[in-house]
């Protein structure tokens, strides 16, 4: 089979991002207009302000994503894009226009699940090895998946209410500290201490999260501090909180390995940055491979890495008919 070289296009919700790869996962250009400073300031995404930016910035990052890899349309043999999950004006945005593309130039092209991306983001600095067990931690997904080959995905455990980065967010939020939470509270735990008396969540013998409920109760306990006049430390309490997601999160991939005995194991996704997550799965579970902050937010590498997935099985997608799905499961 001819290794392709795909142009892929991911737009599920606050990153406009176009990339080229071949056959090897080699990248030949990646560019990424993210909206972060815009949502930053208003301290979350709005939908319908993301989705008009995706129109704007699309064709000029198009554009730029030729020039960078020194190609026009005519090199590219087949085209990918995020139909799911994410916003569905956003992702509708990449969708139509990969089908554009795809019709005019008569390409084929192919459908890809965003986390399927995440996970996929290994391929470009890793030779992956399977059964791999993988956790996938984000703004909108905790999910654990184990890949007994190359393109079989089966989900063990998820989250059952707030994905681990939302719970970040939402604490952020309450403190005030900044929008996106995760860095933030990452860099504030940094000169905590573990002092607040938190609950530790789902602390169960299932592979299944919940952080709602310390969700919560770190509200509760900035509230109450707050009614009683009394000052919150907020390295104190992101330290507590951060300790307890962390600790639920490697404690459940322990579970995970134990039961599923992969030869591999990696955490993908945008919370896989957080340092305490990085340092206490070293010294937990020993070499978990993490992809670079690059490549472990949204961008369209890892969209355009596991369309190749899905070009080497002879998966594409039916053209025209393809629609966005902001609730696609793995
Ligand atoms: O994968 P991603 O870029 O977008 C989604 O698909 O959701 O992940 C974004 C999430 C946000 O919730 C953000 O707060 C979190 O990743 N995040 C972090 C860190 N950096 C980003 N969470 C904890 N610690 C970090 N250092
Ligand atoms: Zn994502």
């Amino acid at each position: 089979m001819k290794k392709p070289i795909i142009l892929a296009i991911e737009t599920s919700c606050d990153e406009t991002s176009i990339a080229i790869i071949d056959g090897d996962n080699k990248l030949h250009s990646l560019v990424t207009n993210t909206q972060m400073e815009v949502f930053a300031e208003i301290g979350g995404v709005v939908p319908e302000m993301a989705s008009r930016m995706h129109v704007d910035n699309i064709l000029p990052i198009y554009e730029q994503a030729l020039a960078e890899a020194k190609m026009t349309i005519d090199d590219i043999d087949c085209l990918a894009v995020t139909s799911g999950p994410g916003l569905v004006g956003a992702l509708l945005i990449g969708v139509n226009f990969a089908k554009t593309l795809a019709l005019v130039n008569n390409k084929p092209l192919i459908s890809v699940n965003h986390l399927h991306g995440h996970i996929h983001a290994l391929d470009l600095e890793h030779e992956v090895k399977y059964p791999h067990l993988s956790l996938i931690v984000s703004g909108g997904h905790t999910e654990l998946i184990y890949m007994a080959k190359r393109g079989s995905y089966q989900k063990i455990g998820q989250t059952l209410d707030d994905a681990a980065g939302e719970s970040y967010d939402k604490v952020a939020r309450i403190l005030g500290v900044g929008y996106p939470g995760g860095p933030v509270i990452d860099k504030l735990a940094k000169d905590g201490q573990d002092t607040y008396d938190l609950p530790m969540p789902k602390n169960d013998g299932s592979l299944d999260f919940s952080f709602s409920g310390l969700k919560s109760a770190s509200f509760n306990t900035a509230n109450i501090a707050k009614m009683k006049g009394q000052e919150i430390n907020h390295n104190d309490l992101a330290c507590s909180f951060q300790t307890r997601v962390v600790t639920t999160l490697i404690n459940k991939m322990e579970l995970a390995i134990n039961q599923y005995n992969p030869v591999q194991v990696s955490i993908v996704g945008g919370v896989s940055a957080n340092s305490e997550l990085k340092k206490q799965a070293k010294e937990r579970l020993g070499e978990v491979i993490i992809p670079s902050i690059v490549y472990s937010t949204d961008n369209a590498a890892m969209i355009a890495s596991s369309a190749l997935v899905s070009y080497e099985l002879g998966e594409f997608s039916n053209g025209l008919e393809l629609n966005a799905n902001p609730s696609m499961h793995i």
